[in-house]
Parts: structure tokens; sequence; C-alpha cells
């Protein structure tokens, strides 16, 4: 047996939904899980157990030993038949405790000091069981019990708690006339349905404020009125409670009349059924009473009297009257001019045909016609025009439009708090409302705009339009020193410029569940968090995008809209920094590594492969033996040797060169020899210099002047210029090299060494040729 329920305690252990809370820890509920014992292996952190609507019939000491954390135990609706106190002695922190609705003959054990709130009621005790272990703890807030026989109804005297509830619904046994003297606050009992049995009489209280009577029979309506008789000035009761009663109209009446030469200063009826109407209306109930609520009035006659009833309240002489939940079609206008301060009429069927022009309720500073029938938003206005104290309306949950007509709305002049929602209400409801009104709420209506052409609401503060239709934020253009705006769950997408532009003085903003979309308009929204004068409530969970699609339901918070995407002229200025550095980049470098020369070399190099590509089909004259002859000054023959020659020569089967002191022919002048070289060669290499100028170039200015073949196609001459030559050097007679020299179209040797393989290159490529070979050449 015992297995099988540890097996099902375990599976319901697996199947329980456990709730886990940061702050309250965590809540197990086992409700209606159909278990016979109190599961094992609850979680120690559990700090809510509820065990409620099982079939749990024992308690065992093991139970709860093993959840030092555990707060609140519900155990009611079971069939536990006793309970020992002692088993929550490892408990230290259970507060509330609540074992009504099962089937307890006894308690025993001592209650943990703990304890709060431990509720008894509705079990088997034979008798009221002892309550001496209950008065010796701390003091309790809420004990509930209840009992068929009430033989040791003492001990409550001395139970210190705030409240104390008594079921004594099945009393029976009672002898009347002993008193039952109550300690408690606040004291609510449901009477002996057994009519025969009189408690009411004997009802005593000490120090009690509140008395809540639940269920009085209709037999007993007498004994209410001589009770409530007896609550003279020295009773300390000030409320009364009056819940599920069947009363007649005339026993409403007698209660109404009674209560109000008693001590008592606020009634509450609930849920009275009335019997049948056998008095007329009631008009002057005794100014001491401060409040009267009636709610949820049924009847059991065919008759109901509405009129007797609308006439009844509309009359009472007191300050505070709710009647609500009670179908309730009309209201009179007093007859007299009267002390009402508070009117709620909270969920009846009131439509706006009722207090038209009503001069009688110029106290009235509240009036709450909420949940109604009322439609004319026209007509709701000029109830409260001669309403000159009212401050504060709520006609919200009715059916109400607003169309412009002739007759203009009229508020009362004083109204600065109304409440508008869950209406039919336009955008045209801007032109009917009070001019001095400081807080409105019109959420859940059918407002797309808020229109321009209105009065000024200056003294507006709060304002709430949430789940309307509007398409954009509201300017606050008439409402200057708004200070709240609620526009949550609209339709804005992104339209915020003229909330921005006017609304300064905002501090509260609320505007989630709108279907942003992310573009840049959303950075004023998103900057808008950071700010300190202003809260936008609900950030950031309730803040997200719509579109684009690929944004949908992401956190604005994480939306990322960068400044420069958004800011025109900031994106030119960024735009033109970075070709600017791009420039002077492209600028340095060019200084620093000379790519101009580089790229002149390149341009060079690429002319002289296009040309020789175009060469190739010529035919190479079969005199040509050399690649090059090289002319230069004595004073530059340094260079010519250690640098010209051998970078030209150095590789095998390299370039060849023709030097007229190398290939010296005997029996020649130095002149015919260099002819004789220069004939040679392919091409002809002078190096240039001041030197070179002045002592060599003589022989050639007259040799070119007589060798067309150089003049024509300067083609076969490179010239390379090792040093800079001043032009005063050249002498105005050498026309030749002044021509070259003009046309530029010399090779510099550059200083920087890094470069001269790009000088070499240029070079072997201006010469590289395949010539005969000259040994074959000797054959021939
Ligand atoms: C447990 O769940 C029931 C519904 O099954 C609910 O009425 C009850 O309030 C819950 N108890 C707690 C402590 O939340
Ligand atoms: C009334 O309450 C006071 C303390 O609140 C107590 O001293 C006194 O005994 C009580 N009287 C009766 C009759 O219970
Ligand atoms: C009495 O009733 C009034 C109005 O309903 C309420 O504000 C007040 O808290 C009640 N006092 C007690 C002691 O219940
Ligand atoms: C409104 O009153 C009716 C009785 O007239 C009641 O049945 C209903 O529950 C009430 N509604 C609310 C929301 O209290
Ligand atoms: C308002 O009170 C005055 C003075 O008692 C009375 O003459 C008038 O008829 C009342 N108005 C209404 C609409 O009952
Ligand atoms: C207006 O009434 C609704 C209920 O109809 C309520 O939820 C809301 O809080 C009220 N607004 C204000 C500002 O009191």
């Amino acid at each position: 047996m015992s297995a099988t329920n540890n097996f099902l305690s375990l599976c319901i252990f697996a199947i329980t939904f456990w709730n886990s809370t940061a702050e309250s820890g965590l809540v197990a509920n086992y409700s209606k899980s159909s278990l016979f014992t109190v599961p094992k292996h609850l979680p120690t952190q559990t700090t809510v157990l509820d065990l409620s609507s099982n079939s749990i019939s024992k308690l065992e000491s093991s139970d709860f030993r093993s959840l030092p954390n555990l707060q609140v135990l519900i155990l009611t609706h079971n069939s536990i038949t006793e309970i020992d106190l002692g088993i929550f002695q490892h408990n230290d922190v259970l507060e509330h405790l609540d074992v009504s609705h099962n089937t307890l003959r006894s308690v025993s054990g001592f209650p943990t000091k703990s304890l709060k709130h431990v509720d008894l009621a509705y079990n088997d005790f034979s008798a009221m069981p002892l309550f001496t272990e209950f008065t010796k703890t701390t003091k309790l807030n809420y004990f509930g019990i209840s009992a068929r026989k009430l033989s040791s109804v003492e001990a409550l005297v001395h139970l210190q708690v705030d409240t104390l509830f008594l079921g004594l619904e099945d009393l029976d046994g009672y002898k009347a006339g002993r008193l039952l003297v109550f300690n408690a606050k606040t004291v609510r009992i449901v009477l002996p349905q057994n009519v025969n049995i009189r408690i009411l009489l004997d009802l005593r209280f000490n120090g009690t404020e509140s008395l809540e009577l639940s269920k009085i029979p209709l037999e007993q309506m007498e004994d209410l009125g001589t009770f409530l008789r007896r609550l003279d000035e020295k009773s300390t009761l000030l409320n009364l409670t009056i819940i599920d009663t069947k009363l007649s109209w005339k026993d409403l009446i007698d209660v109404f009349k009674a209560v109000g030469k008693s001590s008592i200063n606020h009634l509450t009826v609930s849920y009275p059924t009335i019997t049948e109407f056998n008095d007329g209306a009631f008009k002057n109930a005794d100014p001491a009473l401060k409040s009267v609520t009636v709610q949820y009035i049924l009847s059991d006659t065919t008759r109901f009297d509405q009129n007797i009833v609308f006439l009844t309240f509309s009359n009472l002489n007191i300050d505070s009257l709710t009647v609500s939940d009670a179908d309730i079609l009309y209201i009179y206008c007093p007859e007299t001019p009267s002390r009402f301060k508070y009117l709620s009429y909270k969920n009846n069927t009131l439509t706006d045909n009722m207090l038209q022009g009503c001069k009688n309720l110029t106290m009235l500073r509240t009036l709450i016609l909420q949940k109604n029938r009322l439609e004319d938003l026209t007509k709701v206005s000029l109830m409260t025009t001669s309403m000159t104290s009212l401050k504060s309306m709520d006609v919200s949950q009715n059916r109400l439009y607003y169309k412009d007509s002739e007759i203009k709305c009229n508020w009362g002049e004083h109204i600065i708090k109304l409440n508008l929602s869950s209406n039919k209400l336009t955008d045209s409801v801007f032109r009917c409302l009070p001019n001095n009104i400081q807080m409105l709420d019109l959420q859940s209506n059918q407002i797309s705009a808020v229109p321009k052409e209105i009065i000024e609401l200056t003294a507006l503060k709060e304002l709430n339009l949430a789940s309307n239709r509007l398409n954009a934020f509201p300017g606050c253009g008439n409402f200057k020193n708004l200070q709240a705006l609620n526009v949550e769950n609209n339709f804005v997408l992104d339209q915020f410029s003229e909330f921005f532009q006017t609304c300064q003085n905002i501090r509260r903003l609320k505007a989630g569940r709108n279907p942003f979309g992310c573009h840049c308009e959303l950075r004023q929204l998103i900057n808008l968090q950071k700010e300190e004068s202003v809260a936008l409530v609900g950030w950031p969970d309730i803040y997200m995008c719509e579109y684009p699609s690929d944004l949908r339901g992401t956190l604005l918070k994480n939306v990322r809209i960068s400044e420069l995407q958004c800011n025109v002229a900031l994106l030119i200025t960024v735009v033109l920094a970075v070709l600017l550095f791009v420039i002077a980049v492209v600028a340095f470098l060019c200084i620093r590594f000379d790519v101009p020369w580089y790229f002149k070399m390149l341009c060079r190099w690429s002319q002289v492969k296009h040309r020789i590509w175009k060469k190739k089909s010529e035919e190479i004259p079969e005199s040509i033996q050399y690649h090059a002859f090289v002319s230069y000054s004595e004073h530059d023959a340094n260079w010519v040797k250690t640098e010209l020659i051998p970078n030209l020569e150095k590789e095998e089967g390299s370039l060849r060169i023709c030097q007229h002191e190398r290939n010296f022919i005997p029996g020649k002048s130095i002149m015919e020899n260099i002819i004789d070289c220069i004939e040679k060669s392919y091409k002809s290499i002078f190096v240039l210099s001041p030197n070179f100028v002045q002592s060599e170039w003589c022989h050639y200015e007259l040799y070119f002047a007589h060798h067309k073949l150089f003049s024509e196609n300067a083609d076969g001459l490179i010239l390379i210029l090792l040093e800079s030559i001043p032009a005063y050097i050249i002498p105005a007679r050498y026309y030749k090299l002044k021509a070259l020299m003009a046309k530029r179209t010399y090779l510099e040797w550059p200083e920087d060494k890094r470069k001269h393989p790009f000088f070499w290159t240029n070079l072997r490529a201006a010469l590289q040729i395949k010539l005969p070979n000259p040994e074959e050449m000797k054959e021939l």
C-alpha cells in the first residue's frame, strides 16, 4: 500500500508544475492531484505548498521536516481527521496554515511561534477545541474555526487575534443567554441556520471595530434590530457588513434606520435577497451614518419595485453611497439638496437620460458610473453642469460616443479627473472635454489622432491614449503642461516628430507594444531612454521592432542604428574626411618613396617592350654584333666599369657591349674605332655628365650631322643622365643634344639605391634583342 502511494507521489512529483519566482521562493501546487499522502522528496526551498482538494487522511511527523523554508501550507478540502501541531516544530517560518474543510476531530500539540494565520473552520469538532495553546502564542492575524457545539467558547475571549472567523451554520444544542464575548478587531460570523438557535442577542464585543454577519435567518430580523439598537455610543463597532441574507424591503429599511442611530459608520449589504416590497421609499437616514454600500441585490419576488429602490437610494441623507452590481436602471435627482459627496453606481444598467439639469447634487465630488449603458457624451456632460463640486468622474466601460451637434458639451467646471476608457469615442472627443481637466483616461477607444483645432487644455497633466488607433505620437500643442503620456498598444511605426518638437514637459512616457519601424526616426525614442528627466515605462521588455521584417521581435534596446546612417551632413563630412585622408596618405607615400619615378620607369619599360615586340618582325642587319656601344667621359669611367658593364653583362648569354678601348681595332683612329663600334651595335649608350658634354660630345654632334640614321631615328640612342647638367653648360652649337635633352628621353641614374634594380631592368629591356651568334658570324 505504502509502496503504491510512494509511486503515486513520485508520478505526481514528476508531472506537477513548479512555480519559481525570485523573491517568493518555490510554489509547489498539488491541488486536485488525487494524493493520498503528502508527497515525499519535496524541494527543500519550497515556501508555498498547496495540497488542497486531495484525499490526504493522515499527516506524518516526517512530512514537512525537510522543508525549513515553508511559509504557507494549504491542506483545505482533504479528509484529515487529526492534527498534531508538533509536526511543524522544524518549520520555523511557517506563517499560514489552512486545514479548513477536513474532518478534524482533535487538535493537539503546541503551535509554532511563527504562525500568523490558522484556519480550522469546517471540520468535525464536536466541541470547540481548547484554545489555551493558541492564546499563549504570539498574536495571530487570523483564526478560523467552526463547530457544532460551543462548550468552551470562553476560550475565544482570550484569543489574541486580529480577525476571527466563526462558522456556526451547523451549531446545535445552544442555550441562549450565555454571553459570547469577542476581543478580535474584526469578527466574522456565519449564523446558525437552525432558526431556533438565536445567538444574535448574546453577542458582545470588546474593542471590535468591524463585524461581518452572514446568512442571518429571516426569522431573526427582529433580533438583528434589537442587536443594532444596543450598539450605542459606548460601542466600538464602526463597520457592519451583512452578507448573503434574505430580508424584506421593510427589514432593509429597518436596518438603515437602526444603523443610523448606532455607532456604525459604514454599512455594507452584499448579496441581499429582497423577499417582498412591503414598505415605501425611505429618505432621511441618520446623518451619523457615513457610507452605505449595497451590492449584488437579488430579488425573490416577481415584483421588483425599482421605483422604490431608485427613490430610496437617491434620497439617502449620507456622504457616500455605492450601489453596484444590482441592475439599477435609473437614479432620481434628490428632492432636496443632497449631502452626497461620493456616489458609485458601478455595474448597473443606467442610461444617459438621468440626472439632466439636476441642481441638488452640489456637494458631490466623485461620481462613478462605470460599466453602465451610457451612450451620448454630450448628455453625460450636461449631467454634471450643475455639480459644482464635482472633481472626479468615471464613465469607463460604457458605450459612449460623441457627435458634434448643436447642443454643446457643458461639463461641471471643477472636473479635474475624467475616466472615459473603454468606450466608442473617436477623435472628436477632444472637442467635448472639461476645460480644467488634469487627468484624462481615454484608453481603449477608437481615436486615430488628436485634432489640431481644439481648445487648449492647459491644466492637463496626465493623458492615457493606450489601446487606440494612433499612428503617431500626439504632439502637446494643446496640452502645454502634459507630464505623463500613455500611448501603449497603438499603431505607431515611426512618427514622433511632433511629439519631440512640442512635448518638453513630459516626465513619464509609456509607449510599448507599438509596431515600431526600426529606422532612423526611432533613434529619438531609443535615446529618450537615456535621458534622466523622462521615465520610459516598461523599457525594455515591451518595446520591439515590427519592421523591417528581419528585425521583427527584436528589442529596441538591442537595435543599433548608427548616427552616420541617419545624418546626411555627417555622412558627407565623413566621406570627405576619408577622401582627404587617402589623398594625404597617397601624397605622402609618393613623396616618401618617389612613386612617380617608379611609374615613369614602368612606362618607359612597357614602351620599350612594345617597341621590341614590333621590331621582332624587322630584320636585324647582320652587321650588328653588339647590343650596345657605351660612350663616356674618362671622368665617369669608374662608374661605367664598376656599375654599368658588370650589370649589363653579368648574366650568362647576356648583353654584349662594345667598348672602344676594349674592342679596339689597331690601325684605326679613335674616332674611326668609335664609329666602327657604333655601326656594329644595336644601340648607343651615352653616359651624360657635365664632363662628358664638355669633353666628348663634340665628336658625336658632328657625326650625327652626317649620319641621318641617328638623327631620324633617335631609337638607336640611349642617354643615361649620370649627373644633372645645367642648361648653360651645353654650348649653343650642340643642337642635337639640346633637342634630346628637351625631349627628356634620357634615363636618370637614381641616387636611391633601392631604385637601382628598376633602372637596370629598364635599361636591359631596352637592349634585349637576339643577335646573330658571333661564332657563326666568324664562320661566315
Ligand atoms: C493551485 O492551483 C489551483 C488551480 O488548480 C489554484 O486555484 C490555486 O490558487 C493554486 N494555489 C496556489 C498557492 O497558487
Ligand atoms: C477587553 O479587552 C481588554 C484589553 O483589550 C481586556 O483587558 C479586558 O479584559 C477585556 N474585557 C473583557 C470583558 O473581555
Ligand atoms: C470600515 O469601512 C470603511 C469603508 O468601507 C473602510 O475604509 C475601513 O477600512 C473599514 N474599517 C475596518 C476596521 O474594517
Ligand atoms: C455585474 O453585475 C452583475 C449583476 O447585475 C453580476 O452578475 C456580474 O458579475 C457583475 N460584473 C462584474 C464584472 O462585477
Ligand atoms: C432640488 O431641491 C429643491 C429644493 O428642495 C427642490 O425644489 C427641487 O425640486 C429639487 N430638484 C429636483 C430635480 O428634484
Ligand atoms: C479608468 O477605469 C478603468 C476601468 O474601467 C481602470 O482600469 C483605470 O485604471 C481607470 N483609470 C484611472 C486613471 O483611474
